[in-house]
């Protein structure tokens, strides 16, 4: 974790609420995916947008060699402005409209479509064009059910059943199904449930004739608090092996195998830091209320997910139990019940693995500004997103009432 000094001196310069990413985490956690996967030959690692979308970060995943995986145009744009190749942006959309998708083709960018009847629909006009295809392998992972993708009732991927049209349309030369994706989830908590889906992605692999790469998206667990469970890499490459192996022998075809991580990436390199508003006690409960809310900082309130809490300056060694809350006009508990150093009003406490959807999931809520982001890159503290201000707020407004 970075010194507690240096984010104390972060505070200084910036100033609370503020998010702060330590770059040698996400250089350390690419690194460590890349060689537990080095018995995969041919390996692309792309980095999910959504989950920390500040142009910094995206020109550092630049850096490193990962590509973008990116779910809307708007993402695509950005990550074209941050100089990414075209080839290395990967759009995976669901739910738009048939011109947001001709937008993105017209970009240049990968295609990654998710239903039968906008593939239809494209390539009435587009036949040339390799495209990959998100299946729904009708499997349930995933940490809680916001967040678990890939099972028959979710709106994510074109169905098994459709899977017949899709093979007859390209035998009548009307597309090209270059690639296959799946994504059943995040926060995958079982590596057999991983095993699942590359075993199910690969028998389906083998009905298309034209496919280059396999791409099996996100959903690497990592753990929140010790003890929480995380992914285990080797034995997942071990199975990914054990499919390409099989698949490269039957069919003398060479994949490219492609991981789409955005929490292994990120989520451990981030720190949200707050400062102690109040100490209030209320019938038999001590709230700690910080200058935050879950405009800022959504996942305990959305997905009752569990983020370690840590005070900065640490004067004695007392304990207190609090639930830790925010100052919305609303339920916004970071933490129910958590014991934690005692806290006293103007101490800084800190959110650990605030680097994946966080910052990216945050609002305006409340009229209230987003907070800062900065970073650390060889041991210094940088800027990377000023803090709003009320008049950002009001810039896109109009008062048809003032003259
Ligand atoms: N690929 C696709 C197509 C995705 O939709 C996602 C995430 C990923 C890759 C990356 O998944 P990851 O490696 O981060 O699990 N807001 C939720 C997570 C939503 C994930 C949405 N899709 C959370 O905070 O837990």
């Amino acid at each position: 974790m970075i010194k507690v000094s240096k984010l104390k001196e972060a505070v200084s310069a910036y100033g609370t609420p503020l998010y702060i990413y330590d770059l040698d985490v996400i250089e350390k956690q690419y690194l460590k995916l890349k060689n537990s996967m080095s018995n995969i030959k041919d390996l692309k690692i792309y980095f999910a947008a959504k989950a920390l979308s500040n142009i910094s970060i995206l020109n550092y995943f630049k850096s490193l060699g990962t590509g973008l995986e990116t779910s809307s145009i708007e993402e695509v744009k950005i990550g074209l402005k941050c100089g990414f190749n075209k080839d290395d942006i990967l759009y995976s959309p669901n739910g738009v409209g048939l011109e947001e998708i001709i937008e993105a083709n017209n970009l240049g960018v990968k295609l990654n479509l998710d239903s039968l009847e906008s593939i239809e629909a494209f390539t009435e006009n587009y036949s040339e064009r390799e495209i990959s295809i998100r299946i729904n392998p009708n499997i349930y992972a995933g940490g809680n059910e916001r967040i678990s993708v890939g099972h028959k009732d979710s709106k994510f991927g074109i169905s098994e059943d459709k899977l017949s049209r899709l093979v007859k349309i390209e035998q009548e030369g009307k597309l090209i199904v270059s690639g296959i994706h799946v994504h059943t989830g995040s926060d995958i908590l079982k590596n057999e449930e991983l095993e699942l889906t590359v075993n199910k992605i690969f028998k389906i692999a083998r009905k298309f004739k034209n496919l280059k790469s396999i791409n099996l998206g996100g959903g690497i667990k990592v753990q929140y608090f010790d003890g929480d469970s995380k992914t285990d890499l080797k034995e997942y490459s071990n199975v990914i092996c054990r499919e390409l192996d099989k698949f490269t022998l039957e069919t003398n075809r060479n994949i490219q195998i492609i991981l789409e991580p955005g929490k292994f990436l990120t989520s451990e390199s981030g720190f949200f830091l707050t400062k102690v508003n109040n100490i209030k006690k209320s019938y038999n409960t001590k709230f700690a209320q910080v200058n935050s809310g879950f405009n800022h900082f959504i996942r305990p309130t959305l997905y009752n997910s569990y983020h370690e809490i840590i005070k900065l300056n640490k004067d004695n060694d007392e304990k207190e139990t609090y639930n830790v809350v925010g100052y919305i006009c609303e339920k916004d508990t970071f933490a129910q019940q958590r014991t934690i150093n005692k806290l006293k009003v103007g101490d800084l406490i800190c959110f650990k693995n605030a680097g994946a959807y966080c910052f990216s999931m945050s609002s305006n809520y409340n009229s209230r500004v987003k907070p800062a982001e900065a970073c650390i890159i060889d041991n210094k503290i940088k800027l990377i997103r000023k803090r709003e201000t009320v008049e950002n707020l009001l810039k896109n407004q109009i008062n048809i009432f003032v003259k």
